[in-house]
């Protein structure tokens, strides 16, 4: 197999001339001879000013650089689509295919060895392993590291747990628009991912899980000096990566890996964007991703990390407590620890010569859970026949057994309109139903399924009643929120056919949720029913046409199942 500068020539016809012409441009830019026989590691940085959480990013991957150099590579940064959680439209899920596309064309395109991938907000991570997967590269993860917690009259406040929580507030009239400006500024203190188990500290949890990241790197803090020398240290092995060729993403997702970080996610009471990511991933390996063993690995994972917004704490906390190899000791009796990582060594070889500390109050011992029961459930029923997602330790106890009268929003629009309407008649006990959310619907499946509680409602105290929809949620949010529903209304699923009026019954015990309308009725609202249109062009059709659902993943269909 060709190697560095050799492989993945231009096709001229003329291998010898493409090589001559690729070395002429790069002794061009200042490359000398010896230079261009290295290792080539290519560096696939997301730094953007459009980007906030990866405001290192560009540090880091000189970082990356200077590792890769000390090891005897040549390091090449390139740039790919760096997508922001508030600065996606209208959402950044519908741009992490295309990210995943970017990154697995670029690294199938360009003359690399080896890659590291660095990523952290929300979707970059999964979209990084989701190209690199299909591209078979071998690849290792740098995470940019989480935000350290911010400091605010007393207590400590982090993105987007309280963000969420003071908006609640305001919202409610419990919090004037001085206190909330006060906050504002404390609320992100720093570069970096969300420092709460918001989908950032999950994925960034599972990559290492997965074995994709040196150990430690998913929690290190973004503005740390250990995060810099995690840096240098991943560029050092992404050139013993190039030479070996190996390991390669198919070695590490595997049935079992992925059967561990199932159990990781449930363990920290991860953001139920995990489960759409970890289908996608396992989707490009050409594994089927088991929602059913997810809710059963579930019932028997107790929650053992005290991160907001299940616990009390951050991801700096996490780290210092013992990080992501210490919770795994503590649940080595479950875990697959033969599973392998970037170093080509197994989970239990790290976790043999991890430090023996860790901090039982963040870390907690099997018999000491965070919360009781388990972190996120699997439903299936009359209005979710394909499944549906809860997470239980974000949830209200009580309304996780409820019956309760729909008050349907059509789409994202219909509810920004009338939620906060005097007149809206809803009460405590009502089922909000938000649908044309999903994948398809939206397009993209925006984090809308934790709907706001109706002003009225939230004057009078109500901080939580049951949501429904096809969409997702923030991992920092909380809320006895019903998300995922399969199918998606816009595509035909029962969701479509709910009414305002219409009898909901959630029992997240007994995994199901049901609407109680009687199958007569449903058959004649079908025949009314009318798919809503597609965009008409562009990259929002092939997105619509091609997304699945989120059970699958919502990756596209013609590229899961597919390696290079
Ligand atoms: Fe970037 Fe939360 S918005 S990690």
């Amino acid at each position: 197999m060709k190697r560095g500068l050799r492989s993945r020539l231009t096709q001229y016809g003329d291998e010898e001339f493409a090589l001559f012409l690729r070395r002429g441009f790069l002794k061009g830019a200042g490359y000398t001879d010896e230079a261009l026989d290295r290792p080539i590691v290519g560096i696939l940085s997301t730094a953007s000013d459009f980007n906030p959480c990866h405001g290192t990013a560009a540090r880091l991957a000189e970082k990356v650089a200077t590792g890769v150099r000390l090891a005897g590579g040549l390091p090449f940064i390139f740039p790919t689509i760096s997508i922001h959680e508030a600065f996606s439209f209208p959402t950044s899920m519908l741009l992490r295919n295309l990210m995943a596309m970017d990154a697995e064309e670029t690294m199938r395109a360009l003359p690399m060895d080896s890659a590291v991938l660095i990523g952290g907000c929300d979707k970059t991570i999964p979209a990084e392993l989701m190209g690199a997967i299909s591209a078979d590269m071998p690849s290792i993860v740098l995470p940019v590291g989480p935000m350290l917690a911010g400091k605010h009259e007393g207590a400590r406040l982090g993105a987007c747990t309280d963000c969420r929580r003071l908006w609640a507030e305001f919202r409610a009239g419990t919090l004037d628009q001085a206190g909330l400006d006060r906050a504002h500024d404390q609320l992100m203190p720093t570069s970096g991912t969300c420092m709460v188990m918001g989908t950032a500290t999950t994925m960034a949890t599972l990559a290492e899980t997965l074995g994709f990241t040196l150990p430690g790197a998913a929690t290190a803090p973004a503005v740390s000096s250990e995060r810099m020398r995690i840096a240098e240290a991943t560029g050092t092995r992404a050139v013993a990566m190039a030479k070996a060729g190996g390991p390669r993403p198919s070695e590490l997702v595997t049935a079992a890996s992925l059967r561990n970080a199932s159990m990781v996610l449930q363990a920290i009471s991860g953001s139920t964007n995990g489960v759409v990511h970890l289908a996608a991933i396992a989707g490009r390996a050409g594994i089927r991703y088991d929602l059913d063993e997810l809710d059963r690995i579930g019932r028997e994972t107790p929650v053992l990390l005290n991160l907001k917004p299940a616990g009390a704490h951050f991801a700096e906390d996490f780290h210092a407590g013992g990080g992501v190899p210490a919770l795994w000791r503590r649940m080595q009796n479950h875990l697959d620890l033969d599973a392998r990582t970037v170093l080509g060594e197994t989970l239990g070889a790290v976790v043999g010569r991890w430090p023996e500390y860790v901090d039982d109050e963040i870390i907690r011992p099997l018999n000491r859970p965070v919360v009781e029961g388990e972190a996120i459930a699997v439903l299936k029923g009359s209005l979710a026949p394909d499944g549906a997602v809860i997470k239980l330790s974000a949830a209200t106890p009580e309304l996780c057994q409820h019956d309760g009268k729909a008050m349907v929003f059509d789409s994202l629009d219909d509810l920004e309109q009338r939620i906060d309407d005097p007149a809206l008649e809803v009460t405590p006990q009502s089922v909000l139903v938000l649908r044309n959310a999903g994948p398809i619907g939206a397009p993209g499946m925006p984090e809308a399924g934790a709907l706001p509680i109706p002003k009225k409602l939230g004057k009078q105290g109500l901080k939580d009643m049951v949501r429904i929809s096809d969409a997702r949620m923030s991992g920092t949010a909380f809320g006895t929120v019903v998300l995922h529903v399969a199918p998606e209304a816009a595509a035909g699923g029962p969701l479509a056919l709910v009414q305002t009026g219409d009898l909901i019954s959630l029992d997240a015990r007994g995994r199901r949720i049901d609407l109680k309308v009687d199958s007569s009725e449903l058959g004649r609202r079908r025949e009314q029913w009318k798919a809503p249109a597609k965009p008409p062009r562009g990259y929002a059709r092939l997105y619509a046409d091609h997304v699945t659902q989120a059970g699958e993943g919502c990756d596209f269909d013609f590229l899961q199942q597919q390696r290079g």
